[in-house]
């Protein structure tokens, strides 16, 4: 059931990185693949609890342009739920009316897999509800290099770059910046995501593994979120 708590001061953009798949297998004796696993099951469980929230744009931290740095093993593994993820996702999709963007470098992974991601993004870019953003091999940094990159080759000249510009080069153009970016797994840091994106979101760390964050965890989530006030630079109201 939906309470009270929800109805009010609800962040726009909630953005996930989702840590502690690994020690939540680990402490049931399990290999870091079972937590993979029920990490990607969780998944599909808070997408819904948000859609249900009316939260307009989910995004999702789901692989680092660092985590390629892994086991080989546990890189294909991930490789491997992502494909399986995103059939079943885009089913869900359809069914909830979500649009799906993926924020990072397609160069890099399989042509399988981008041509799955390139589907889910096409099968899904008319509707109009919740916009999931997947960061799948996603890195703050080549993010920011990929926009100089393109800001070059488009020939603007340097007088007229500005911050709403450089927002336009990024893969989340058009989106919104996060409200709140939620860690769970313990680890107070940002690893990589959103380094541009993130300069006045509301931070909310949480011990709790990934596999577990439910729906109340969500829900202190949104309390924590609901309780800042936002100043940007400025001062309280009287
Ligand atoms: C997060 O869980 C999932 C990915 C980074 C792909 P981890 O695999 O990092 O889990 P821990 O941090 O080792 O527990
Ligand atoms: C961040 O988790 C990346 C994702 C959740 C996809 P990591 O487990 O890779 O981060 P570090 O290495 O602890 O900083
Ligand atoms: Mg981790």
């Amino acid at each position: 059931m939906m309470s009270s708590v929800h109805l009010n001061r609800l962040p726009q953009h909630v953005a996930i990185i989702m840590d502690g798949n690994g020690r939540w297998a680990k402490r049931r004796g399990l290999p870091r693949l079972a937590g993979h696993k029920q990490g990607a099951t969780n998944a599909q469980r808070v997408v819904e609890i948000f859609t249900e929230y009316g939260i307009s744009y989910l995004t999702l931290y789901a692989f680092s342009t660092e985590n390629w740095n892994r086991p080989q093993a546990e890189v294909n593994g991930l490789l491997q739920l992502l494909e399986k993820k995103l059939d079943e996702g885009v089913k869900l999709a359809q069914e909830k009316g979500i649009k799906i963007r993926h924020l990072g470098k397609l160069d890099g992974l399989s042509p399988e897999i981008q041509h799955r991601i390139k589907q889910a993004l096409e099968l899904t870019q008319n509707n109009t509800g919740m916009t999931i953003s997947l960061a799948f091999n996603y890195g703050g940094r080549d993010e920011i290099v990929e926009v100089m990159r393109r800001l070059i080759l488009s020939g603007i000249p340097a007088q007229k770059i500005d911050e709403s510009i450089v927002s336009q080069y990024l893969y989340t153009a058009g989106i919104p910046d996060p409200d709140l970016i939620i860690r769970t797994g313990g680890e107070s840091r940002l690893s990589n995501f959103l380094t541009w994106q993130a300069a006045y979101a509301e931070i909310y760390f949480t011990p709790v593994l990934w596999p577990d964050f439910d729906r109340r965890e969500i829900d202190k989530a949104l309390i924590f979120y609901r309780q800042r006030q936002r100043r940007f630079g400025s001062v309280a109201p009287e």
